[in-house]
């Protein structure tokens, strides 16, 4: 039976990989920071908090106590973080990258070892179509998964030789409870962008509404392992998000620019 580690398997993305994985006779381990407030489950919590170092390393022993090795980690934990680039505080930066890109690749150093011993090591990274690409109020949060997507193509290369394959995967907006979590500023924080984000976040509420359900993307995780190789990156959501790379790359930049702007005007 594969080992599968998921980040962040409480909510959302993550609970929705971690009970379709275990209905597909996966050993499925999911963990949260507080593990106890979660019963009833058909698969393992353990505590994590991706941000703490201690807490990797105790999650780290645990898991090889009971488990002994990993074939999957799928790296989802993850937070929102909105507001204009220039009014970011400093405490929100660190948080957002803390949670999304340093904490992400210092589970991934950590669990290495354990995928090692695995015979077809594979490793997802659940990233964002919003990484491909700087939105406006999203800038903070794009360059983080954007970053994650560039480590992920090095990683990819790095881990060749010792048969691990690593799959950055992204999606476009997912219905979850990302927002209620999510970093921002304060109302009067956002000074001179007061109307205009309000007015984008009406639009990113209404899009939210009508985007895909989190099993969609477990779905989707589920079809990729079935795989025999992973690819390195992937895209799931809406015809309209898919494309809108592809625009980004093949238009103007003043012009790609235009459109973003105008779509949340
Ligand atoms: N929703 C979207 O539209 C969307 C689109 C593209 C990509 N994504 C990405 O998908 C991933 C999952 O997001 P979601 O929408 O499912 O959000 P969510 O429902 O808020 O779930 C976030 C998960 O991350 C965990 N988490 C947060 N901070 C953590 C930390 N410091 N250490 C360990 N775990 C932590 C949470 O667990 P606990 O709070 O229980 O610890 C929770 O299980 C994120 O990486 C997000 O950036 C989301």
């Amino acid at each position: 039976m594969k080992k599968v580690l998921v980040t962040g398997g409480s909510s959302g993305i993550g609970l929705a990989i971690c009970n379709l994985l275990s209905n597909e006779g996966y050993e499925v381990i999911g963990t949260a920071r507080n593990p106890e407030r979660h019963s009833a489950l058909s698969f393992s919590l353990v505590k994590l908090d991706v941000t703490s170092e201690e807490s990797i390393l105790n999650a780290s022993k645990e898991i090889i106590n009971k488990w002994g090795k990993v074939d999957i980690l799928i790296n989802n934990a993850g937070i929102g973080f909105m507001g204009p680039v220039a009014y970011a505080k400093s405490e929100h930066i660190k948080k957002a990258w803390e949670t999304n890109v340093f904490g992400l690749m210092r589970v991934t150093q950590e669990f290495l070892p354990l995928l090692y011993k695995s015979n077809k090591g594979r490793i997802i990274n659940i990233g964002s179509i919003g990484g491909k690409m700087g939105l406006p109020f999203r800038g903070w949060y794009s360059a983080a998964k954007g970053s994650i997507e560039i480590l992920g193509e090095s990683l990819a290369m790095e881990l060749k030789p010792m048969g691990i394959e690593v799959c950055t995967l992204l999606p476009g907006d997912v219905r979850t409870e990302i927002a209620h979590s999510r970093l921002e500023p304060t109302i009067d924080e956002l000074k001179e962008y007061k109307e205009s984000y309000i007015k984008m976040d009406e639009i990113l509420q209404d899009e939210m509404s009508k985007a895909m359900t989190p099993e969609t993307v477990a779905s989707t995780i589920a079809k990729l392992l079935r795989r025999k190789r992973l690819p390195l990156k992937y895209s799931v959501g809406s015809f309209l998000h898919k494309l809108t790379p592809i625009i980004k790359n093949l238009t103007p930049q003043r012009f790609f620019q235009w459109l973003v702007l105008r779509h949340y005007k």
